[in-house]
């Protein structure tokens, strides 16, 4: 078993999914989630985290450096006592600092709602949908002290010709959901 925690900043669709899988699925009996923390005091899917039993931490990012935030986030997983063999960021919106990385190297993963080979950043979805695409990628990579320019360790292609962005996204969350956990249970073979 190796000793996993996440981090989120919103609805936690992909850190529910996971969690399910490491007591119900594919990563059971792999993955322990020690805990989830979230940078975001109205992140919901903090509650549904709990409702699974899992131990969560709010540590707010607002208004402190990365530098402040990041020594908070060590501080309590010093705290826990735990040593933690994988990071597993899902949707969590902030950007790392190299120290961070480092300290963490290749134990950071991260799921991307674009090809991360042509686009980075915020919104995707968004961008494949101006973009007029009729199909886009998921991408989950490795972290490393650039944005989304971490080694890429699986993509997924998805047809979104003729969807509305909301499809658009609806489909790709649903994928992402699935897609997430079969990479991490790949990635730990
Ligand atoms: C996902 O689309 C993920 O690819 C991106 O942020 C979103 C998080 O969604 N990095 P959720 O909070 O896991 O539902």
């Amino acid at each position: 078993m190796i000793n996993a925690i996440i981090l989120i900043s919103g609805v936690g669709t992909n850190a529910t999914s996971i969690i399910k899988e490491t007591k119900f699925g594919i990563l059971k009996n792999k993955i322990n989630i020690r805990y989830v923390i979230s940078n975001n005091k109205k992140a919901s899917g903090i509650e549904k985290i709990k409702e699974l039993n899992i131990k969560t931490f709010t540590i707010p990012s607002k208004n402190l450096t990365r530098k402040e935030h990041e020594k908070l986030i060590l501080k309590c997983m010093k705290e826990q006592n735990t040593n933690i063999d994988l990071i597993i960021l899902a949707g969590y919106m902030r950007i790392l600092s190299p120290h961070f990385v480092n300290l963490y190297k290749d134990k950071i993963i991260n799921i991307h709602p674009a090809d991360t080979e042509k686009y980075k950043g915020l919104n995707g979805y968004k961008w494949a949908y101006k973009n007029k695409l009729e199909h886009t990628f998921i991408t989950v990579h490795f972290v490393d002290e650039g944005v989304d320019s971490g080694k890429i360790i699986a993509k997924k292609k998805i047809n979104i010709n003729n969807l509305t962005l909301n499809q658009i996204i609806k489909k790709g969350k649903k994928i992402e959901n699935k897609f997430y956990p079969q990479i991490i249970n790949q990635l730990l073979d």
